[in-house]
């Protein structure tokens, strides 16, 4: 009989006449010659992801732009696949820039700011032609404006509202100091104009309610930039949708649906909408395999794996699967922890897993694919090798024995 069963809600994983297929390859195949911990990528997920949501928000919306944000996941491969499909770019610093840059993403297509602006930055944005700059304090204007003088250019800015969530410390509030300085910027400086304002609000946003609380933030800030004498062109309502496995289309469409009804109540006028996803493009594209290294009491297993290498600090939504014992229930609970070397070091507990627990067991971890690189830390371990699968073949694009980091510079 053939019985197919999708893990994690992931069309790449998927368990036939018992057997594991890992993208579409048997589990066994690739871990016959498999260091763990391994990371493998799925770049149909990627790409399946980022149409999702461009179809989705453009059903909706015939103004959307969309801009990926590298931090999510900068390894050069997952950004290659990211620029074939279209879609910009939202960077927080020099070295994704560069990277953006040099697989050849369109300047045009390009934001980049933060909490920090050092001026080679801010220099090499300007040079570039870069889109927008997001500014997250006005005191940073100021340079702008000096270097895009200099270099005879008028630059875009874009202002990074304080979403107001739990006294968030980053961003604009539009103070009374704050809108005096505003109005200094429009009188006098005439190298940079505000065309657009970005409220990101929060990460893994399942229900509407947060989406609207950023939304409705967003158009009282704008109210508050028109009395100010400052048209806005474009908003940005950021990033912070949960993996795509979590929320389907349909799902997207509905958010997007409500969205254009709070505006048009809103009666606002604005010529562009943007989106900035980060986790919803790769966070289920990417998953761990790791092995059980030893088997503790009460049913603690440590993985060869650990925070270090899939961090707390990456929000990611976690599924643990013995890939050894796919076809056994997994109804046990268990508890799981990593191989740096405190007891915080937990990735879950009394998690449902298989009844038999061996040293040795392959598990695999799904929804890894975004942040869990870039939250990971230099724990004096091996990093994990990388593979991708793309077009049927699996290739390894980062090996820790050769590559020794990922780190852009
Ligand atoms: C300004 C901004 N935009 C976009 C994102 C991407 O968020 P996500 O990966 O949750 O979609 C972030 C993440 O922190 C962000 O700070």
């Amino acid at each position: 009989m053939n019985k197919l069963k999708k893990l994690s809600g992931n069309p790449h994983l998927i368990k036939k006449d018992g057997k594991l297929l890992i993208g579409g390859i048997e589990a066994s195949e690739i871990l016959k010659n498999a260091r763990t911990p391994l990371m493998i990528f799925f770049a149909k997920r990627v790409k399946n992801n980022i149409n999702s949501f461009c179809r989705a928000f453009q059903s909706v919306f015939d103004n959307f732009q969309c801009f990926y944000s590298f931090k999510a996941n900068y390894l050069p491969d997952i950004c290659r696949i990211v620029l074939s499909e279209g879609v910009g770019a939202e960077l927080i610093g020099l070295p994704e820039l560069k990277l953006a840059l040099k697989l050849q993403f369109p300047s045009e297509k390009i934001i980049v700011g933060g909490p920090y602006l050092p001026q080679e930055l801010i220099e090499k944005c300007i040079l570039e032609n870069i889109k927008e700059i997001v500014v997250y304090d006005l005191n940073d204007v100021n340079l702008i404006d000096f270097i895009a003088k200099k270099h005879k250019k008028v630059q875009e800015i874009c202002l990074r509202l304080n979403s107001q969530k739990f006294g968030s410390k980053l961003g604009i509030d539009l103070d009374e100091f704050e809108l005096t300085l505003l109005k200094k910027i429009k009188n006098e400086y005439k190298n940079v104009k505000i065309t657009t304002v970005l409220s990101h609000y929060s990460t893994q946003m399942n229900n509407f309610e947060q989406f609207k609380q950023n939304l409705i933030n967003v158009l009282e800030k704008i109210k508050i930039l028109v009395r100010a004498g400052v048209r806005i062109e474009n908003i940005n309502l950021g990033g912070g949708f949960p993996e795509a496995a979590i929320m389907p289309e349909l799902q997207l469409i509905e958010i997007a649906k409500k969205i254009k009804l709070i505006l048009t109540n809103f009666d606002i006028k604005f010529e562009n909408i943007y989106f900035e996803p980060g986790r919803y493009f790769v966070g289920d594209a990417g998953i761990f395999i790791a092995k059980v290294i030893r088997v503790y009491k009460d049913r603690w297993i440590f993985l060869n794996i650990g925070n270090h290498i899939c961090p707390k600090f990456a929000k990611a939504s976690l599924r643990f699967y013995n890939i050894t014992r796919i076809n056994d229930p997994h109804k046990y609970k268990a508890s799981i922890a990593g191989i740096v070397p405190t007891d915080q070091d937990v990735l879950a507990k009394n998690y449902f897993f298989t009844k038999k627990l061996e040293e040795g067991d392959f598990v695999m971890i799904t929804n890894v694919g975004a942040y869990c690189l870039t939250f990971s830390n230099r724990f004096p371990y091996l990093l994990p090798e990388i593979s991708l699968i793309e077009d049927g073949n699996i290739t390894q694009i980062f090996d820790p024995l050769v590559h020794h980091d990922f780190s852009l510079n």
